[in-house]
């Protein structure tokens, strides 16, 4: 078979035969004009056959472990969905705003003065070491908790004092720590920080802030618990706990730990720029997968992380 320029080039010669018509006899020119008429649609007829065999070569590169068929079918985008845990922090960020809190969001890679030094954990003292924390060979922290972000909470809406008599933030965030993997254990997972000041702030108010989030995240009335802790940065701490939510988990038998909180220590108040003669403070914060979790019946936090199709396409 003749190339396609192969093919161009007798079209143009043929068109200057046409031009020969003229100067034939009156006889031959029809015969004549009728063979250069057929030989025309031929030539037409395979530039034809030869465009539409190049316009079918395939220029996307393939994937040759695709199953039959697979690498020619037409594109078919497809609408993905939210992760789990995305939707549910939005969630949690939606509550919170409808309750009146500023919402900002949490850094990936954080110092040692916002994971350390700003949360009243003294140079070296060893409570540092609970936070399986990684450092960056440059020494940045991808942050162990979302409380690195209340000194930054403090500072961006301490004008707030002066303006409304007190700062109301929450800071949803992704958090790190050098955990040995399993089933509850992981080493990226999401918290939720809350942070309040005003000049009359107290401990009933935080643990009726806390109950009042989980309430209305699992649509019910839940009884809380709380148990002495130890946090640097607040005095006193606690951790906190709910009752397993009845509809939910079947039973309502068991507690939930669900994180830590306390008063604001008035080291981190004073770092911040904040009187605490004149102000106090409430913190609180906790772990977004087990929320998520339970509200699912997911049994393993790996999945999250995983990037199954199979477990996001369940959302
Ligand atoms: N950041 C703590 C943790 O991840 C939890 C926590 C405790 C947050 C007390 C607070 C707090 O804001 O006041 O273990």
């Amino acid at each position: 078979m003749s190339s396609l320029e192969e093919l161009k080039l007798e079209l143009k010669k043929l068109g200057q035969e046409y031009a020969k018509i003229k100067t034939m006899p009156e006889a031959e020119r029809k015969s004549f004009g009728e063979k250069l008429n057929a030989r025309k649609s031929a030539i037409l007829t395979a530039i034809h056959k030869q465009e539409e065999i190049a316009e079918s070569v395939n220029i996307e590169p393939i994937d040759l472990t695709a199953p039959f068929g697979e690498n020619t079918k037409p594109f078919k985008p497809t609408r993905g969905t939210k992760h789990p845990l995305t939707t549910e922090l939005d969630r949690v960020a939606e509550i919170y705003r409808q309750m009146g809190f500023n919402v900002i969001e949490a850094r990936q890679l954080d110092d040692e003065f916002h994971m350390f030094d700003s949360l009243n954990f003294p140079t070296g003292h060893p409570a540092r070491d609970g936070y399986d924390t990684f450092r960056t060979s440059e020494g940045f922290i991808p942050p162990a908790h979302t409380s690195t972000m209340q000194y930054r909470a403090l500072t961006r809406f301490r004008d707030h004092l002066d303006k409304y008599g007190q700062i109301a933030v929450v800071v949803p965030g992704r958090v790190f720590r050098n955990e040995d993997v399993d089933a509850t254990h992981e080493h990226t997972f999401y918290q939720c920080e809350g942070v309040f000041v005003s000049r009359d702030a107290t401990l009933g108010q935080l643990l009726a802030t806390w109950q009042n989030f989980f309430e209305t995240y699992y649509g019910q009335k839940l009884h809380i618990k709380t148990q002495p802790g130890f946090f640097p940065f607040t005095e006193p701490s606690l951790e906190f706990q709910i009752e397993k939510p009845k509809s939910l988990s079947g039973k309502g038998d068991g507690w939930l730990e669900m994180g830590g909180c306390g008063m604001i220590h008035p080291n981190v108040l004073r770092t911040a720029g904040i009187n605490p003669e004149v102000y106090k403070g409430f913190a609180w914060g906790g772990g977004i997968d087990r929320l998520v979790m339970l509200k699912f019946g997911i049994n393993d936090v790996r999945y999250f992380e995983s990037g199954k199709l199979e477990f996001l396409k369940e959302f």
